[in-house]
């Protein structure tokens, strides 16, 4: 991690949520395109990454991936090629098992050649999947996975270019296992050999209902939020894509860039970017919450209350501002209100206080935060301190479980 690939959380695209398996150049020739003529590109959204099913069924006999040539026909050093020229970032899917999620040919013993594959294609960045690792004899399945990722961390490392290492283990310790201890000593490594691990569920397809792409939000958000303590610059929790335009609503895609910011988490895109209209791009666009993912202090923000529906996060900027946003999960709008003093401000004497709301972008000035915010909605501010304002303090913080 020495290599600083990730001091800010990445961001970017990937075809997954939306497209699943209906994939082809053409798809990210169109979304690199869109990316940069919207404007996303310039705000930070700059890797894309091609996910399951890009390969053939079988290796070739030298024991390579082959790429799809249906769906790539031009080949995967094209398309980097392509992605590079606008700027942009290119990233691909691999599987540390036997098997990818999908059954095409996985990495398992194959880790160098593939690392090497990867780099003479141009890639900056590889999302590494944790289906189908065997058990191994004399090693707990905690320990095959360790081996294997710190394996292919340094598999990437020999190939000498530079990427951006993304390691899906946690969330196979998480996923249907009630006994999270093993989650845990995944979560204590991961930061050695990667910048970003996505440690649980996967973000629900567009396929699937709009209510249950929001219940999947609900749910990433509550197992990603605990997790505080193992984030930082180049090292990321990952709670799954955005997914909005798929059918969620503009207050519960507000929420879920709301609370990903909070949460320094990835921003990648799951969505058709090509279709993204005004509303959206100036939601997932909005340069202040951005400026709050991407903050460099690198704290992921924290629960200081729950009520009922309602949540009140904070986190700390590296500039001595504090970021708050206020949550309610209900089906009703709620009056959600706060202090400054309670999110770790502590005043002085002459001190006042600048509140910018992030998603309005008007400002006020006082010691209440507060917002009447629509079901399924989060209202999101900026706390500036006043020159004669003591100290921030640390945030409050209270605990809750993932699981
Ligand atoms: C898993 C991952 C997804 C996607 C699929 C591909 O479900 O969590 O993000 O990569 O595999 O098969
Ligand atoms: C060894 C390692 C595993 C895995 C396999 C296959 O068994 O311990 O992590 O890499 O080789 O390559």
């Amino acid at each position: 991690n020495g290599a600083n690939l990730a001091p800010t959380p990445p961001m970017g695209f990937n075809n997954w949520a939306r497209y699943t398996c209906n994939l082809n150049e053409a798809l990210f020739v169109a979304t690199a395109d869109r990316l940069v003529s919207s404007g996303l590109a310039a705000n930070g959204y700059r890797t894309i990454t091609v996910d399951d099913c890009w390969m053939t069924g079988s290796r070739d006999a030298a024991g390579n991936l082959v790429t799809n040539s249906s769906r790539f026909p031009h080949g995967m050093k094209w398309l980097a090629d392509y992605v590079h020229g606008k700027g942009l970032q290119f990233g691909i899917y691999e599987d540390a098992g036997t098997s990818t999620c999908v059954g095409l040919p996985a990495s398992w013993g194959h880790e160098q050649a593939d690392a090497n594959l990867f780099a003479s294609f141009g890639v900056d960045y590889v999302k590494l999947d944790g289906c189908n690792v065997p058990p191994e004899p004399g090693k707990t399945q905690e320990q095959t996975y360790h081996d294997v990722y710190a394996k292919w961390s340094q598999a990437l490392a020999n190939t000498g270019r530079r990427m951006v290492f993304s390691e899906s283990a946690p969330a196979y310790f998480y996923i249907g296992v009630s006994d999270k201890r093993d989650w845990y000593k995944v979560l204590e490594w991961t930061p050695q050999y990667g910048q970003l691990w996505r440690e649980g569920d996967d973000m629900g397809l567009a396929e699937y209902s709009a209510a249950t792409q929001w219940s999947t939000i609900v749910r990433n958000y509550d197992y990603n939020l605990p997790l505080a303590r193992f984030a930082g610059p180049n090292a990321w929790n990952d709670p799954d894509f955005l997914i909005p335009g798929s059918g969620i609503t503009p207050d519960e895609a507000r929420s879920q860039m709301s609370l990903w910011s909070m949460m320094a988490a990835p921003l990648i895109l799951s969505t058709d970017v090509t279709a993204l209209g005004a509303a959206e791009l100036a939601i997932v666009g909005n340069p202040d919450v951005v400026a709050v993912d991407q903050d460099p202090l690198g704290a992921q923000g924290t629960l200081v209350s729950r009520n009922g529906n309602t949540d009140i996060l904070a986190r700390q900027l590296a500039n001595g501002d504090r970021a708050v946003a206020l949550f309610n999960r209900g089906g009703s709008s709620a009056t959600i209100s706060t202090t400054t003093a309670t999110v770790g401000l502590p005043g002085g004497t002459g001190c006042t206080y600048a509140v910018k709301d992030l998603w309005t972008g008007q400002s006020s000035s006082g010691t209440t935060i507060s917002a009447t915010v629509p079901a399924h909605g989060t209202a999101m501010f900026r706390v500036t301190p006043g020159a004669t304002c003591a100290g921030a303090q640390p945030t409050g913080q209270i605990t809750v479980t993932s699981g």
